[in-house]
C-alpha cells in the first residue's frame, strides 16, 4: 500500500462522544533503525522483538467540537494534568492531520500511563505513540463503519511510524519488521509487518531483562542521533551492513540458532554506539556501568557456556537476552552479579509479548 491509501475516505457515522483505550508494548530492536530519510522513512530495515511488561496504557475521550469553538486537547500523564508531555501528542496530531482530518472535529482528553518508571531511561515513544495511534484508529473505525483487522493494524502502524519510527513495530506481537528488505516480502518503509512465519518457537518465549543503569534524560535525543547519520562517514556502509544482518537474522530465526542470534544482537548494539562515537559530532550514551555489565555478561557466557547476550538501545540501559530454558540460571546471575551496576538496583524482567491489547471501558 502507498501513502494515499491511508487517507481517510469518508464518514459513515458521526458520534458526539467516543472513548477508546489501548495498551501497547515497547519493543527491542535486534537489527537497529538508526538513520532516516525525509519524513520518517528508515535508511535501513529493522527487526524487533515486541515486549510485554513494558507498555503504555492510553485512553482518549473525544467530544464533538461546535463550529467556531477552539479545539481543546487535554493531556494527563499518570493521573495528573501534564501539558508538557502533551506537546508530543499535539505535534503528532498535527503531523497525521492529512490522514485523519476528523480529529480536528473533536476535543480530545488523552490519559496515559506507563508500566515502567518515567525516569528509567526506557524510551516510551514506541509504546506511547503506538497506543495513541491505536486509539485514533478505534475512533476512525467507528466513523468509517468498520475495517478489517489487516487494514486497521496496518494504518495504526503507518500512523505510529509518523509519531516515532520504532513505534510502527510495536503494533504487532512477537517479531516485527519495518523497512523494505528483499528477504521480507510485504515489508514496507511506510509501516511495519509482523514476521511470524518460519520463526523457531525458542524466540516466542525469549527473555529480555532490562537493567536500568542510568535514570534521567539522555544527553542526545534519538532524533538528533538519527540526524547525525546524514553527514556520517560510515552511513552507507552501516546501511549495507544492516541489510546483510537482516538477511542473516531471518535465517537465524528460522533455524532457532540462539548463539548466532545473540552474537548478531551484540554486534548490532555495538555498531549502533560505534556510529554515535564516530560521527561528525561524537557522543557517548553508554556509562561506565554499561561497559561493566557487557564485560560481566561476556565473561559469564564464556565461563558457564550459558546462552546469555546483551543489546542496547540509544541509551545506557542494557537489555539481557536469553532463552527460557536458562531463565533461572540467568536471573540468579543478574541478582548475584549485575544488580550492583543498576541505579537503585532496578531492573525489569520482560519477555516477548503478543502485542497491543484493546481495553474494555
Ligand atoms: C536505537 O524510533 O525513537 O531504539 O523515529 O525519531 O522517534 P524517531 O526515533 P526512534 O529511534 C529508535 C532507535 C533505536 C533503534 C530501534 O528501535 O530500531
Amino acid at each position: 500500500m502507498e501513502t494515499p491509501d491511508f487517507v481517510f475516505k469518508g464518514i459513515q457515522n458521526s458520534p458526539e462522544h467516543v472513548k477508546t483505550a489501548w495498551q501497547s508494548p515497547s519493543n527491542i530492536a535486534i537489527v537497529k533503525y538508526w538513520g532516516k530519510i525525509g519524513d520518517q522513512i528508515p535508511a535501513n530495515a529493522s527487526l524487533s522483538l515486541t515486549l510485554d511488561a513494558c507498555h503504555t496504557r492510553t485512553e482518549v475521550g473525544y467530544r464533538k467540537r461546535e463550529s467556531g469553538e477552539k479545539q481543546q486537547i487535554n493531556f494527563f500523564f499518570e493521573g495528573k494534568e501534564a501539558p508538557e508531555f502533551g506537546q508530543k501528542s499535539f505535534s503528532f496530531i498535527q503531523k497525521i492531520r492529512g490522514f485523519q482530518p476528523f480529529l480536528q472535529d473533536y476535543h480530545l482528553t488523552i490519559k496515559t500511563e506507563n508500566s515502567f518508571p518515567h525516569s528509567s531511561g526506557i524510551a516510551s515513544s514506541a509504546s506511547g505513540m503506538s497506543a495513541l495511534a491505536l486509539c485514533f484508529m478505534s475512533l476512525e473505525n467507528e466513523l468509517a463503519g468498520g475495517y478489517d483487522d489487516d487494514f486497521f493494524f496496518r494504518k495504526a502502524s503507518f500512523l505510529a511510524r509518523i509519531g516515532s519510527g520504532s513505534a510502527s513495530r510495536s503494533i504487532y506481537g512477537k517479531t516485527a519488521v519495518w523497512g523494505e528488505h528483499h528477504d521480507f516480502i510485504q515489508s514496507s518503509n511506510l509501516y511495519a509487518v509482523p514476521h511470524r512465519e518460519n520463526v523457531h518457537p525458542v524466540f516466542d518465549s525469549f527473555n529480555d531483562v532490562i537493567l536500568l543503569i542510568h535514570e534521567g534524560s539522555k544527553s542526545v535525543s534519538s532524533t538528533a542521533g538519527h540526524a547525525a547519520l546524514n553527514h556520517h562517514p560510515f552511513a552507507e556502509s552501516r546501511y549495507r551492513e544492516a541489510g546483510v544482518n537482516m538477511g542473516l537474522l531471518k535465517n537465524i530465526l528460522t533455524a532457532g540458532d540462539v548463539a548466532a542470534f545473540g552474537e548478531l544482537a551484540e554486534r548490532e548494539a555495538l555498531m549502533l554506539h560505534a556510529l554515535m562515537m564516530a560521527g561528525p559530532q561524537p557522543f557517548i550514551l553508554m556509562k561506565p556501568n554499561t561497559l561493566a555489565v557487557i564485560t560481566a555478561v561476556q565473561e559469564f557466557r564464556k565461563q558457564t557456556q550459558t546462552p546469555v547476550y546483551f543489546t542496547l538501545d540509544a541509551g545506557a540501559n542494557v537489555h539481557i537476552l536469553f532463552p527460557d530454558e536458562v531463565r533461572e540460571k540467568v536471573l540468579n546471575f543478574i541478582e548475584g552479579e549485575l544488580v550492583v551496576y543498576c541505579e537503585n538496583k532496578q531492573y525489569i524482567c520482560d519477555r516477548v509479548g503478543n502485542g497491543p491489547v484493546k481495553q474494555q471501558l
